[in-house]
């Protein structure tokens, strides 16, 4: 696997949990997996960390020269991109907002140098590349390798995990990346003029996957494709949605370290502890212990539906409830949380920046997690959610529609204020009967989204593929 993040090493979003998962439970299954991603400065590493070879030279730009280092993570070999000029830096993808120029040739170089961890320390028979950064390994197989006895025969799956990142270049860009002109036109990774990593992944892989079956379907429609649903609708045949599953080691309030008390199903008084401790670390006085806690842990961005939030935040702060919110992005919306708490300061409360520990407390103290977005390929916390007692609020979309019923949640379709309250509304109305509300948390907390399954599908398209 070719990603741009993993955890536990390194964590923006969802992606990170899905390599740092998938490919623990595909070893499970007696795949034999390895995954490669940049070493970043922000990088940590929980196990011990080896150089594995030094000086590999990858003629791209000016030409580099990267050091692969390798860590074993439950079994399963990852390897390290380690090119200082490139990747010691304090972000992983921007700085203070604004993406690093040379994004193009970091992410070529990691391509790039996937591929020679495949000739010299792992070979596969199947290239699984994970969104945009990862888009060029198909395209750079087709142009250098073909004929390359190590790579003959082999597949590629590219797996889109959101179709909002693209990775657009500027067309200037294109010989420091080695992509051959020829190429750049509609039916190759042309788009509008632009460079398009992504699509390269798209147009060049064997086979192309997305994250749910809903969001598979969605972006074949010009609502959801972000300009490439044609060339998407016109792939269908080769495009399938496996769900995201949950990797219950780290999401299991059971065993949550990061919780001051756990529990579980069958017992469900840590919860209310959880709920006073996770008031208290906002500063939120315990009267809000008996209304409905909403929770909110989100990348601040337009694709997460917080417009909407902002469209009815006065009306939401008038109903019996109170809100934690965690998250950092964009400013507008940094902005908003920051303003509700200065004129709700007694249920409204916000935490900017990243916070996994928070994140974990949030999922465990509150009684609704809340998930407005106007576009989900999966989401992952609203199924953290459910093996929390934490009743999902979500927009019936992509994954989010997918995996949350009536029976585990509320869901409201329109991409509209009033849809999203009187979604509220209904969950703070069965609130109110505890009864029913908790036998609503409990069949939540009874669901399985463990990776088995997903990886089952995946290990059978991986063979389907390779069989051809
Ligand atoms: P996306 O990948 O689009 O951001 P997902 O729901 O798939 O959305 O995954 C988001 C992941 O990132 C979850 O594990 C969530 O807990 C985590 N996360 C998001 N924002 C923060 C934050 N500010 N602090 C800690 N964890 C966060
Ligand atoms: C993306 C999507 C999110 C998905 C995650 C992992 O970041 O926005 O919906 O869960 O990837 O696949």
């Amino acid at each position: 696997m070719v990603a741009s993040e993993a955890r536990p090493f390194c964590k923006t979003g969802g992606l990170a949990d899905v390599v740092g998962a998938l490919p623990a439970a595909l070893q499970q299954r007696g795949e034999d997996v390895a995954v490669v991603i940049p070493a970043y400065r922000v990088n940590r590493y929980p196990g011990s960390l080896k150089e594995v070879y030094r000086n590999l030279r990858i003629a791209l730009g000016k030409g580099y020269l990267v050091d692969l280092y390798e860590s074993v993570e439950r079994g399963v070999p990852f390897y390290f991109v380690d090119c200082p000029e490139l990747f010691d830096r304090a972000g992983i993808y921007n700085e203070a907002g604004v993406d690093y120029p040379d994004n193009h040739l970091r992410y070529a170089v990691l391509c790039m140098a996937a591929l020679e961890v495949g000739r010299h320390l792992f070979r596969p028979q199947l290239l699984h590349c994970h969104d945009w950064q990862a888009g060029l390994v198909p395209l750079y197989i087709r142009q250098f390798f073909q004929n390359d006895p190590t790579f003959v025969g082999i597949k590629t799956l590219f797996t889109i995990h959101n179709l909002g990142y693209q990775g657009l270049m500027p067309a200037s860009t294109m010989a420091e990346i080695a992509l051959d002109p020829r190429f750049f036109n509609p039916g190759g990774f042309e788009f509008n003029g632009l460079i398009n990593f992504l699509k390269a992944g798209i147009v060049f892989s064997d086979a192309v996957s997305t994250v749910s079956r809903g969001y598979a379907r969605e972006i074949q429609t010009p609502e959801y494709g972000f300009g490439l649903d044609g060339l998407l609708l016109e792939r269908a045949d080769r495009l399938t949605g496996i769900v995201n599953g949950v990797d219950y080691l780290d999401w299991n309030p059971e065993t949550d370290r990061h919780l001051s008390q756990n529990y579980s199903v069958d017992d469900l008084s840590g919860k209310r502890e959880c709920k006073r401790a996770v008031l208290a670390e906002f500063g939120l006085p315990a009267d809000n212990l008996d209304r409905p806690l909403i929770g909110i842990v989100s990348r601040f961005a337009d694709q997460k539906g917080f417009d909407l939030i902002a469209q009815v935040a006065h009306q939401l702060a008038s109903l019996d409830l109170a809100m934690v919110v965690l998250g950092s992005g964009e400013q507008r919306y940094e902005r908003l949380f920051h303003d509700l708490t200065t004129t709700y300061p007694d249920r409204f409360g916000n935490w900017i920046g990243y916070n996994d520990g928070l994140a974990h407390r949030i999922e465990a103290g509150a009684d609704m997690f809340l998930m407005p977005s106007r576009y989900e390929p999966c989401g992952l916390n609203q199924i953290y959610s459910l093996r929390y007692g934490t009743v999902p609020i979500v927009r019936a979309t992509g994954g989010l529609d997918d995996t949350i019923g009536p029976e585990t949640g509320f869901k409201f379709w329109d991409y509209a204020g009033w849809a999203l309250l009187s979604a509220v509304d209904h969950a703070i109305g069965t609130y109110a009967d505890p009864e029913k509300w908790i036998e609503m948390m409990k069949r939540g907390m009874r669901a399985d989204f463990s990776w088995d399954a997903s990886a089952a599908e995946y290990s059978a398209l991986y063979r389907r593929l390779a069989a051809v």
